[in-house]
């Protein structure tokens, strides 16, 4: 489900003609539909409604202060990676007992400050870091709470970037060491070992992997007697691109509840991409259409790898659709941006009806790992970020101006 569809023959975002939008804020810029974000968040409290469970937004999909708010406000915690992603969380008025931390890589003044604003859990990804938040929380006078993220050696179907949950990637925790690390509680006096986490990969759209990974951790626990408060199954929940075959928050949870219930265990959930991912689309402007050569063609947008890194990153597919429907027999491109790069593009080989010069094409599905990975590569300011919110469209975050692209830069005087 999400609130982008044609009628009229014009795409409209919750009922707004988005070609109205487009006249009147400069392309590129990434449109979300708030209606869409708290629909998702709530279908999938819904789904697991019986176990109460704790929703942390994977806030790294989509960080944005006022999106982060809106699912703040209907009861969601935040899953974060950063000390950058702590402030923007406690800045979105996100309470901290419902702020989870993961991350292979954090640092102790990020551990210091994850500890004192007293979030709930450190999701632990290795001993020594598990040795660090003990050390840092001593010094602190302060107890940390921790969950183990187990690496449960499982494959997902996805892109390699993007599967975290074999023992070939470097996160988690193998369950040998996992043992011994519940084994030997005890030496690590300021930690509380709260929880288990498990986090396999984005983007699945089987249930299978969730399944056997979600068995083989509690099958871990029940062995070992292992006494836990928290169970964090992590995100990864996949949604629709193209042909994928769409998997409900219900159908996730018919699988996955059956597994965890009667235990007494608390539940967190921390997908990113389900709730995000179909609530944005970025929409750009057709500046060129050229033929090449061979007699490729190739339509030239104002949004390039920069705003939208997914298709040169993983060759992920975006729908790209015209702001105005039309029937027109389809022409085969390749988008692309203006960024000086072989690799940047929107897509390639795709059909669309015949494009002209000045018109608005919408790249969809763009609401999560969209504006969070932008950059200002070839010095091209990062785009605005919009929000359809109860009949209005508003600015949530300005584009950047050149200006803020050199923003703490300075020429040495001895150079002038
Ligand atoms: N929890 C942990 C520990 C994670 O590492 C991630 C994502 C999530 C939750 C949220 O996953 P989601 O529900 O969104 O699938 N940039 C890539 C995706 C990287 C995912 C990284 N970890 C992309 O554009 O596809």
């Amino acid at each position: 489900m999400h609130d982008f569809a044609y009628s009229d023959g014009v795409l409209k975002c919750e009922g707004m003609p988005v070609q109205e939008i487009a006249r009147n804020n400069p392309t590129p810029f990434y449109l979300y539909s708030y209606h869409t974000l708290v629909e998702h968040y709530r279908k999938l409290k819904a789904a697991f409604a019986e176990m109460d469970p704790l929703i942390c937004f994977s806030m790294k999909s989509s960080s944005n202060l006022s999106i982060c708010r809106a699912l703040v406000n209907e009861g969601a915690g935040l899953d974060i990676v950063s000390g950058g992603e702590l402030f923007r969380a406690l800045k979105a008025g996100c309470p901290p007992e419902k702020i989870v931390y993961a991350s292979v890589g954090k640092k102790e003044e990020e551990i210091a400050e994850a500890i004192k604003k007293k979030i709930n859990l450190f999701n632990v990804e290795s001993v020594p870091e598990l040795i660090m938040i003990d050390t840092v929380a001593k010094k602190l006078n302060k107890k940390a709470r921790v969950a183990v993220r187990v690496n449960p050696d499982v494959k997902a179907d996805t892109h390699e970037y993007i599967t975290t949950g074999t023992s070939e990637n470097k996160f988690g925790i193998d369950l040998k060491t996992a043992e011994d690390i519940f084994d030997n509680a005890n030496k690590y006096s300021n930690v509380e070992l709260k929880g288990v986490h498990v986090h396999i990969g984005s983007q699945i759209t089987d249930p299978a992997p969730f399944v056997d990974a979600i068995s083989k951790v509690l099958e871990f626990v029940d062995e070992r007697s292992i006494s836990i408060e928290w169970i964090n199954i992590g995100g990864g929940l996949g949604i629709v691109y193209s042909d994928e075959k769409a998997t409900t928050g219900d159908e996730f949870a018919s699988y996955i509840l059956p597994l965890l219930r009667g235990r007494g265990l608390k539940l967190i959930l921390e997908p990113g991409r389900f709730i995000a991912g179909n609530a944005g689309i970025l929409v750009c402007k057709v500046l060129y259409v050229k033929t090449g050569a061979t007699g490729k063609k190739f339509i030239i947008v104002d949004a390039g790898m920069n705003d939208l890194l997914r298709p040169s990153l993983y060759e992920a597919y975006h729908r790209i659709v015209p702001l105005v429907e039309r029937k027109a027999e389809p022409r085969r491109y390749d988008v692309v941006g203006p960024v000086c790069e072989s690799g940047d593009y929107l897509a390639l080989d795709r059909d669309l009806p015949e494009v002209v010069p000045g018109e608005y094409l919408a790249v969809m599905g763009a609401g999560a790992y969209g504006f969070v990975m932008a950059s200002n590569y070839n010095s091209r300011p990062r785009p605005a970020e919009l929000m359809a919110y109860k009949g209005e469209v508003r600015t949530i975050r300005a584009a950047e101006s050149y200006k803020d692209l050199i923003r703490g830069e300075k020429i040495l005087k001895e150079l002038k």
